[in-house]
């Protein structure tokens, strides 16, 4: 098959995007006439319509790539693309569309207000709490704040990356995270617990080796752990996604659990989460690459 892995790309996230590409396309190479393109240099768009692929691996986190412009635009052009589509990649990484949508399914997401500009506002709840841009990813403008200082300036900072920001309950308790697999059928990876010295999963911690650590299976109640899959499964139908999602959820002492957030392109690089739980599955990175490919033929009726 002829297949474009589409990295790189404008957002934050680019560097990340280009060690997941790579690290596809040499999989992926094994069986097939893989062409990397960077959808930033001038000529993506000629490239992409000479190649004429079978199949587009979308290895973009993060902005464009991953909220559905992308997904439209190949659409547009009829060529095949691996993960969601167009309507499941734009409400995944717009934080407060996702958890609008979660919650009217009855699906548990941290109680959030919407941050207004220059205001301190009424908190529900109280301290600590997350200023979080809504559209952006990799922890990229997070701030776990303590008081009324701190959460102004967190939220001016905020604002400067992104026009949509809000502030949410601190959830205290284990993070896990857990990925799936699937179009119709679904395959629920093993949970993997993050667990990291720093304040939060932040981007170091996401991407430098050594600044967190990925506990397969988790020390947490077996219960715990059954339900939460069964929960990722629930918000991976809700939101449409297909191809493969990863989940982060916030599991309390209790048994409580929530979700904060839904990777529709989850990284692709050595160190990332989705492919170290494949391989827990039994699946090798390429077969993971492999089946990728074939579930987004499919889900564009190709297959
Ligand atoms: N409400 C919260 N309570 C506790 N920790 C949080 C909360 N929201 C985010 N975090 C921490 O911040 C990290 C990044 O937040 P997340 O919502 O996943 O944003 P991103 O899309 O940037 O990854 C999480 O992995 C978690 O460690
Ligand atoms: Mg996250």
């Amino acid at each position: 098959m002829k297949i474009v892995v589409l990295c790189g790309g404008d957002s934050p996230e680019r560097e990340i995007s280009l060690i997941s590409g790579n690290a596809v396309a040499r999989a992926l190479s094994k069986k097939n006439t893989v062409f990397r393109i960077d959808p930033e240099e001038k000529d993506f768009v000629e490239k992409l319509l000479k190649i004429k692929p079978d199949c587009v691996f979308i290895a973009l986190h993060g902005g464009k790539g991953e909220n559905g412009v992308i997904q439209g635009f190949l659409e547009t052009l009829g060529i095949p693309y691996t993960g969601s589509g167009v309507s499941a990649s734009a409400a995944c990484m717009n934080k407060v569309i996702s958890k609008k949508i979660l919650h009217s399914s009855g699906i548990p997401t941290p109680e959030f207000i919407p941050a207004e500009k220059n205001k301190i506002p009424k908190l529900p709840f109280g301290y600590p709490c997350v200023v979080k841009p809504a559209n952006l990813g990799s922890t990229v403008g997070i701030s776990v704040v303590n008081n009324n200082y701190e959460l102004k300036k967190a939220v001016d900072r905020a604002y400067k990356l992104d026009r949509d920001v809000f502030i949410e309950r601190f959830i205290k308790g284990r993070e896990i995270t857990i990925g799936i697999i699937g179009n119709e059928k679904l395959q629920v990876l093993p949970p993997i617990e993050i667990r990291t010295k720093r304040k939060l999963y932040d981007f170091t911690a996401k991407y430098k080796k050594g600044e967190s650590i990925h506990v397969i299976p988790p020390e947490i109640n077996k219960r715990f752990l059954d339900a939460a899959e069964q929960y990722a499964a629930k918000v991976y139908k809700v939101l449409g996604c297909a191809g493969c999602a990863r989940m982060e959820i916030i599991i309390q002492e209790n048994g409580d659990m929530f979700i904060l957030d839904v990777n529709t392109i989850p990284g692709f690089t050595p160190l990332s989460l989705l492919p170290d739980a494949a391989r827990h599955a039994g699946i090798s990175f390429e077969q993971l690459c492999e089946k990728l490919i074939k579930l987004g033929l499919e889900r564009c009726g190709k297959n």
